[in-house]
Order: structure tokens, then C-alpha cells, then sequence
């Protein structure tokens, strides 16, 4: 932080957008982003049966639409009957499930900066094999201004990513802020910049070994500013919220 203008280079990623305000990971949400400030967005990518890239949490429809079953069984054609934001709020009602595609348009457009996560594909090796192929596709239509990471639960999809696209930053996600006894392996063979922790139970001390072996660290999902506050002081480079909205202005700059 520079003391005189109050800049800040800490990240805020707004987490599936302002997943609060608007219904998550829709359209809405990430506009709203560019509404408040706020420059980086993460959001969920999985795949249709078609092979069509779009946003989603889940790899299902049963949470955040009017639907229900699975994406594997969709295609892109389906999207037209689809409303992912009734579930949330009437002022949504008609809101798309979105694909990736309309998502980049949207980040060009509106000159955000992209964490995009690719989901597990709970379908086989075969469909996150097409995911990769297509989410790279995609990225091809982001704007090079536009700052980008890719991150993955699933870290040999991340790996393969990696091979195919090594200008990207990627980050390794982990389930909790305990990485495993073979993490700096994990991050090498993926030649990872960023450590994607949960936040809970995380502590100051394995912040800075994760420093000190030379990489960036991201918590998600910090929804306490006193916590993204404490994270900040330890070293912590960003943090993923839901309440994005209710930070300081100063990280809303960078
Ligand atoms: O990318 C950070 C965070 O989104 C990972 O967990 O389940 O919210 O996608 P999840
Ligand atoms: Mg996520």
C-alpha cells in the first residue's frame, strides 16, 4: 500500500460475481461488479453435452435455476428455457445461465479482471479434456489488457491447462488451508503463481512458508473484513467475497 494515495495492490475478487446482490455467477452479478468498482471477478466454468462452456457452480441445475439435472445432459439450445435468477429474487426473473463466451464479451466490455475457475467435471477425463480445449478456445476472444488466472480444484486438469496455455498465471486450489505434505510438488508440476487456500484455519505461519516458497496466495471466501484485513497484514495477496460491495474503496482500484 502506498501510504499517500491510499492505493492499494491488494486483490478483491468479487466471488461469482456480486453473489449477494445479484444471483451468482449470472450476467447481473458481474455487471454489477463494474457498477461498484470492484476489477476482478471469479467465476465457475463447466461444460455441456454439446461441448458449450458456461458459467455454473454446480453440474447441476438445481440450485440457482427453475430446472433440474444435470449440465452433462444439456446443450447449448437448452439455455433459451433456462432462468437462473427467479430462485434469488423477482427483479431476476428471466436471467440466462450464461455461457462463457457472453462472460468474456462482458469482461471486455466492461474492462474487468478474470479468475476464471474450471470445475471438476464430475463427468470423466473425456468431458475435462473438452473443457480445457474450449475455455481455451474461449479465452482467445479476452482482450490482452484484461488480467487473467486460471485455478482448479483438480490439479493434473490444471497441469494439462497449463501445458496448453503457459502465458496464463494459474492457481492451485485446495479444500482447506492445510495443503497436503506434497504441495510445493503439486505447485511445481502445474508451475503455479498463486495458492488458492480455503481461509479457515489458515494461520500466519503457513502464510509465510507459502511466501517464502515464492508464491501468491488468494483465500477464499472471506466474507469478515476484519479477517480480509488480518489476511492482508499476514501477507495474503487477495481475498474471494461475497460481500465485495462492503470493502474499503481502496481495493476496489486494483
Ligand atoms: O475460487 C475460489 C472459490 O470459488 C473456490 O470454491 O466452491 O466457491 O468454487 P467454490
Ligand atoms: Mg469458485
Amino acid at each position: 500500500t502506498s501510504g499517500k494515495t491510499g492505493f492499494c495492490m491488494k486483490k478483491l475478487f468479487a466471488h461469482r460475481g456480486m453473489s449477494t446482490l445479484a444471483p451468482e455467477n449470472t450476467l447481473a452479478a458481474f455487471s454489477l461488479c463494474h457498477q461498484h468498482g470492484i476489477k476482478w471477478i471469479e467465476c465457475d466454468v463447466d461444460i455441456l453435452s454439446d461441448g458449450t462452456v458456461v458459467v455454473s457452480h454446480d453440474d447441476t441445475l438445481d440450485r440457482c435455476t427453475d430446472h433440474s439435472g444435470s449440465l452433462y445432459d444439456m446443450t447449448q439450445a437448452d439455455l433459451t428455457e433456462i432462468d437462473a435468477g427467479s430462485w434469488f429474487h423477482d427483479d431476476y426473473i428471466g436471467e440466462p445461465l450464461p455461457t462463457f463466451e457472453q462472460l468474456i464479451e462482458l469482461v471486455n466490455q466492461h474492462q474487468l479482471n478474470i479468475n476464471v475457475e474450471i470445475k471438476s467435471c464430475t463427468a470423466g477425463w473425456e468431458m475435462t479434456d473438452k473443457l480445457l480445449t474450449n475455455v481455451t478456445s474461449g479465452l482467445e476472444k479476452l482482450d490482452s489488457e484484461r488480467e487473467l488466472i486460471v485455478s482448479c480444484f483438480n490439479h493434473l486438469a490444471l497441469a494439462e491447462f497449463k501445458r496448453r496455455r503457459p502465458q496464463t498465471q494459474v492457481a492451485c486450489l485446495f479444500e482447506s488451508a492445510t495443503l497436503g505434505d506434497d504441495w510445493q510438488s503439486v505447485l511445481q508440476a502445474c508451475e503455479a503463481d498463486y495458492i488458492h487456500p480455503e481461509d479457515e484455519g489458515l494461520t500466519r505461519e503457513m502464510v509465510e512458508s507459502f511466501k517464502a516458497a515464492g508464491y501468491k496466495i488468494n483465500v477464499y471466501t472471506v466474507n469478515d473484513l476484519a479477517r480480509a484485513n488480518q489476511l492482508f497484514n499476514w501477507g495474503v495477496d487477495g481475498v474471494f467475497t461475497d460481500i465485495a460491495h462492503r470493502f474499503p474503496s481502496k481495493y476496489k482500484q486494483s
